[in-house]
């Protein structure tokens, strides 16, 4: 797949390399496909501006029996089934702003050569063999239940439906065999599951016992076949975990391979934290690689509603909430909202009150009120700093100890706690204008320098602040530094060069733009949501009838009926066009403007004949070129049998311009 984003190794560099999960190819993209990514495209982009070779893996997810039943059902092969949806996906990631390094699929054939000789190893030193995996089966979820995981209703403990026993061959993985190791490792290393809480989980299934873990199924065919035996497919975790290596060049680059693993950090969802800490190092330990430096286990964004509806101010598509808000929006309240690792709710209204609060009034306000200043006092250009006084002092160490701090807090994944920080300086800024007074100092002719120094120094947090952002947001850092005139500057900008204050040059000019963040009126908001979801379904349901009616299917909509302006136009002068025997140029008076029409009335009028007549025309008709003369719209007008033309008009005289309806 095409990364977003194409780097050479660099293998003098310490290199920096973090994973999502791959994602199954769900038709349904949500909010928590795109917090994972969110998170883990913000410290790729973090370490980037530290200078490593930074290397970021998303992907899919591809085989499995879910799949294959679902392309049979859509009448597609299940490959071309797929590749429509990891489409959508690389198309939100896109929106998203995700500037993945590589993205995985499953179905690629370099992942499916290497998980067959990872499986042949594993099979030749012994630590895959055949047997027999007998279990409870849930048949509708298509999920594997272990004895002591069901009661006796011998029901689904997912869906309460009836559970079938299941007995069939299958290879197996001697996890079993590592579990002591694995506690070892997990013990000896504090950091290797993150958070903290989860980790004691995992210490204690481990303990509880491991057992051994089937690899490969017989009952369908959408997956890697097993080298050993055709009538397996691997299942799942060798498939997907291995993601991880075979991406990273595992026995086909060897020198990529060695450059990047072990990987720093892989970010997953809670639920499937056990699979990266138990199975995924057991296999590491059996293939004798070094295991991931950290696991951490993320939290569930949930909804109010707890299941995510359609229903107006429960949108949780992420298309949907980029439209809407803006990809930078949507971002900062994935990062800033819930803390990493926690649960969390994602509410519309918190959406809103995040946007406003924090971005359209501390963040947005501080640039307008800092850039119109400076277009006020000083003509739009930057001003010189001069001496320092004890409140700028304080400012630039805020700035000091804000970047320190933000660092750190990415370090740790604390995304919430990062932006908190950041956004106390923000806030620190907005009171330096309030300490400092430029608009007093702005009536005072022998205050300019003072003045231009406040000027500069706002100027300057502003920089810090972009530059600080951008491992969060995508567009807003090089929004505020087209404002603030270093627009290069801050695109150009690493981590280090946050130490330096003084970036910005003196003389250089500020230009005001739009709002960074418009302020959002939640009820307005609701509302519109309200109606166009209101207008949307009456327009299926409306299709919906018309299909079953088998009315002719040359009816408009009234929505498309709207979409015609039809307009009164008076008619200035009308002239010949040379070279056409019936076509005539029209000049007429719309009112606001006049227009150019071309119609075929010569012959039924004469030019005397239509000036100052007042037509009905079609106003918002594409533009056409007929005989070497633009037609800007089309008059009306009937034709009987016989061929005799009548031009439709007003019943009185009425304002040109004037819109029909
Ligand atoms: O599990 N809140 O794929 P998947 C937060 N293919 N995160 C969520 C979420 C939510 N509501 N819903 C999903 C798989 N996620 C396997 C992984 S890895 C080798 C194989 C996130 O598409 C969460 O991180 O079902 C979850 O772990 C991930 O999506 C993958 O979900
Ligand atoms: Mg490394």
């Amino acid at each position: 797949m095409k990364p977003r984003r194409r780097r050479e190794m660099n293998m003098s560099k310490e290199t920096f390399y973090v994973t999502t999960p791959i994602y199954y190819p769900s038709d349904r993209l949500h909010i928590g496909h795109a917090y994972t990514t969110t998170a883990a495209d913000s410290i790729a982009r973090f370490k980037e501006m530290q200078g490593y070779d930074t290397m970021f893996l998303t992907g899919s997810d591809e085989h499995g029996q879910k799949i294959e039943r679902r392309a049979a059902e859509a009448g597609e092969e299940p490959q071309q089934y797929v590749d429509k949806i990891v489409a959508t996906f690389l198309d939100l990631w896109q929106r998203l702003g995700i500037e993945y390094d590589q993205f995985i699929r499953t179905t690629d054939e370099n992942h499916q050569r290497v998980v067959q000789k990872i499986f042949q190893k594993l099979y030749d030193q012994g630590d895959i063999y055949l047997d027999k995996y007998e279990g409870w089966y849930c048949t509708p979820c298509e999920s594997y239940w272990q004895e002591r995981q069901v009661s006796e209703e011998e029901v689904c403990p997912d869906c309460g439906r009836p559970l079938e026993w299941v007995a069939e061959e299958s290879y197996f993985f001697k996890m079993s065999k590592y579990a002591d190791r694995l506690l070892e490792h997990i013990k000896e290393h504090p950091d290797f599951i993150q958070p903290e809480s989860r980790r004691n989980e995992m210490i204690s299934f481990i303990e509880s016992g491991l057992d051994d873990l089937s690899v490969s199924r017989t009952t369908f065919d959408w997956g890697i076949e097993c080298p050993v035996n055709e009538d397996h497919v691997i299942y799942v975790w060798i498939d997907a975990l291995s993601n991880y290596i075979t991406a990273m060049g595992f026995l086909s680059n060897e020198e990529k391979f060695n450059h990047y693993w072990p990987a720093d950090i892989h970010l997953v969802g809670k639920d499937i934290l056990r699979f990266h800490t138990i199975i995924w190092p057991s296999i590491l330990m059996a293939l004798e690689l070094p295991l991931p430096k950290q696991v951490f286990g993320h939290g569930w964004l949930l909804t109010e509603t707890g299941k995510m509806s359609k229903s107006v101010g429960n949108v949780v598509d992420p298309l949907e909430l980029i439209e809407d808000f803006g990809r930078d929006a949507i971002r900062y309240f994935l990062l800033r909202e819930v803390q990493f690792g926690s649960d969390g709710t994602y509410s519309t209204e918190a959406l809103i009150q995040r946007i406003n609060s924090d971005l359209a009034n501390d963040l947005g306000n501080l640039l307008n009120r800092t850039v119109s200043m400076v277009e006020q006092y000083f003509s739009a250009v930057v001003p010189a700093p001069a001496a320092e006084l004890e409140v700028d002092r304080d400012l630039k160490e805020t700035a000091r100890e804000t970047r320190e701090r933000v660092a750190e807090e990415l370090e740790g994944l604390h995304f919430t706690t990062a932006l908190e920080e950041l956004w106390q300086f923000v806030r620190r800024c907005n009171k330096y204008i309030d300490q400092t007074r430029p608009w007093i100092l702005g009536r005072d002719e022998n205050k300019q320098e003072r003045l231009g120094t406040i000027l500069y120094n706002l100027l300057a947090g502003l920089r810090q602040i972009a530059v600080m952002l951008k491992p969060f947001l995508v567009d807003t850092p090089e929004k505020i530094g087209r404002q603030i005139g270093a627009q290069q500057n801050i695109r150009r900008a690493d981590w280090e060069d946050l130490a330096d204050w003084q970036a910005l040059r003196p003389g250089s000019r500020v230009d005001k733009g739009e709002a960074l963040f418009p302020r959002i009126d939640l009820d307005e908001y609701f509302q519109q949501k309200q109606e166009s979801s209101r207008q949307k379904e009456q327009e299926e349901e409306q299709e919906e009838k018309k299909k079953e009616s088998g009315e002719p299917d040359n009816l408009i909509s009234f929505r498309e009926f709207k979409k015609l302006e039809l307009k009164i136009a008076r008619v200035v002068r009308a002239e010949r066009i040379s070279g056409s025997d019936n076509l005539l140029k029209l000049i007429v008076d719309l009112g606001q403007e006049q227009r150019q029409l071309v119609a075929g009335l010569a012959g039924h009028y004469s030019e005397e004949e239509l000036q100052d007549r007042e037509i009905v025309i079609v106003a918002n008709l594409e533009p056409a070129e007929i005989f070497g003369v633009t037609s800007q719209g089309m008059l009306l007008a009937a034709e009987d049998e016989d061929g005799s033309l009548a031009l439709l008009q007003p019943e009185t005289r009425v304002e040109p311009g004037s819109p029909i309806s």
